[in-house]
């Protein structure tokens, strides 16, 4: 069959080289597993673009198009969320174990620079929100407590909303560890769900958490 534009224009053919054929698949399991992980990295990538644009937003002075980009990436971390909640309800953790077989040492995810990289630029926004209420004489604590800023008030809402959609996704992804390979087997990377554990108490904006419990002292 000719190629159509449409899959001209996504390069089909060669995405899809970069997925086992039928007959390689060692269990039909690592369809899902391997389409999964091929998914989650096109998805960093969306998360990212959307991350530096809400930067880009904040530092221009345009609060409201810096929430809807952050409330957008923050949905995208809720479809990785799913990706993981179906490999727990499909991948039988006997399949996993021959998969991670053929993966080898150093294939953990931990190890993604998208993923890697959309953790820095979540962290990266918390310096120009402050410095725009700076701007504005204001710290986070007093805008906590005003009734207008508005659109500043619904960027630190959005930046809970991210937080939590990313902190979801984590909680998600240690149960699927335990549905896999339990909380005793180390990862490819040497980790076990006590490592995930606390990575997921490490939040991506500590001082907006914190201002929380100031606001009650
Ligand atoms: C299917 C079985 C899976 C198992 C058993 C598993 C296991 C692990 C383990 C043990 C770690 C800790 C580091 C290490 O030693 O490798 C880890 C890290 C990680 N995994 Fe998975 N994983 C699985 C699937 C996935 C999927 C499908 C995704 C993405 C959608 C994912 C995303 C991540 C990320 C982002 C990290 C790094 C966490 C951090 O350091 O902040 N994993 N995984």
């Amino acid at each position: 069959m000719p190629e159509t534009a449409y899959e001209r224009y996504l390069h089909a053919d060669k995405i899809l080289s970069y997925q086992k054929k039928d007959d390689e698949l060692i269990c039909d399991g690592e369809r899902d597993f391997q389409g999964v992980q091929q998914e989650s990295e096109f998805i960093w990538t969306r998360i990212n673009l959307l991350l530096k644009k809400t930067s880009k937003k904040i530092m221009s002075g345009d609060p409201n198009g810096a929430t809807r980009s952050l409330e957008q990436a923050a949905a995208l971390w809720s479809s990785l969320t799913v990706k993981s909640e179906e490999l727990l309800w499909r991948l039988w953790p006997n399949d996993f174990l021959k998969i991670r077989t053929v993966i080898g040492a150093g294939g953990s995810t931990s190890d993604s620079p998208r993923y890697r990289q959309s953790e820095q630029l979540a962290k990266n926004i918390w310096g120009p929100f402050t410095d725009q209420l700076k701007k504005s004489s204001i710290t986070v604590s007093q805008l906590l407590k005003m009734e207008d800023h508005d659109e500043m008030r619904a960027l630190l809402k959005a930046m809970m909303w991210y937080d939590y959609r990313v902190q979801e996704f984590q909680i998600a992804h240690i149960y699927l560890v335990l549905g896999e390979i339990g909380d005793r087997t180390v990862g490819l990377k040497g980790g076990t769900t006590d490592y995930l554990i606390r990575r997921q108490s490490q939040y991506l904006f500590p001082e907006l958490w914190e201002s929380i419990n100031e606001l009650y002292q």
